[in-house]
């Protein structure tokens, strides 16, 4: 069994935890009551964006670094895997960039954690109703997340054949 090279295991995990304590902290970050509302409100921006950098790095491995091959399985299962990590990426790109269109379309001026977001002066309507979309974009990839872990989860209790260790650093669990 073929693991992934260790650099994209460490962004698959980096990601999964940023995109993690994104969901965890979302909710309105211009609108802060206290000082712990404000600093999560900066926190969801902050982690949210990481998702977006760590993604495009990720995008870049995943094309110059040698890949393993996918693990045989029932082809419904292999095709549908393959739809599924598609779709994720296409939500790790588009989740960030919606709540980055929702947030310009809000306020004009944002800090996260000491760093001054860059924001759009002013949003097309295609890019202000991407960041309408931003909340749904969020559930959707959070569902997409746990049924991704699900099927991980299935792979290696139930079918045995080494796809979860194939994403993790050492050896076989
Ligand atoms: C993986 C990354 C992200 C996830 C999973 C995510 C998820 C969410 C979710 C589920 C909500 C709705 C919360 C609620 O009202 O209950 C939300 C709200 C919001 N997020 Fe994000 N978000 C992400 C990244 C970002 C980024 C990078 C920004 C800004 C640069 C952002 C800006 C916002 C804003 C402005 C709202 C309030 C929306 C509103 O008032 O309707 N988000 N986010
Ligand atoms: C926010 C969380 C996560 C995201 C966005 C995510 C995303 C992805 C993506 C896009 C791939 C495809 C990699 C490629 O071929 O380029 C992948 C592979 C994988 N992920 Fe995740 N993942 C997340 C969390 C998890 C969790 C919690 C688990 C385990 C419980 C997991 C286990 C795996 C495994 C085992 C693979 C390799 C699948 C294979 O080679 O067939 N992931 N993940």
């Amino acid at each position: 069994m073929t693991k992934y090279p260790f650099p994209f295991i460490t962004l698959h995990w980096l990601t999964a935890v940023s995109v993690i304590l994104a969901y965890l902290t979302s909710g309105d970050p211009t609108r802060a009551h206290s000082s712990l509302d404000a600093l999560i409100g900066q926190l969801h921006v902050a982690t949210g964006m990481l998702v977006f950098a760590l993604v495009c790095v990720r995008v870049l491995l995943r094309l110059s670094l040698p890949m393993p091959p996918q693990t045989p399985s029932h082809p419904l299962l292999n095709k549908s895997a393959s739809a599924a990590h598609l779709l994720l990426y296409l939500l790790l790109f588009l989740t960030p960039l919606a709540g980055w269109c929702k947030l310009s379309a809000k306020t004009t001026e944002f800090s996260a954690l000491g760093w001054h977001l860059p924001l759009l002066p002013s949003p097309t309507s295609l890019l202000a109703a991407l960041g309408n979309a931003h909340e749904l974009i969020g559930n959707a990839f959070i569902t997409l997340v746990g049924l991704h872990a699900l099927a991980a989860i299935f792979h290696h209790v139930y079918l045995k054949d080494g796809v979860l260790q194939k994403m993790l650093p050492r050896r076989p669990l």
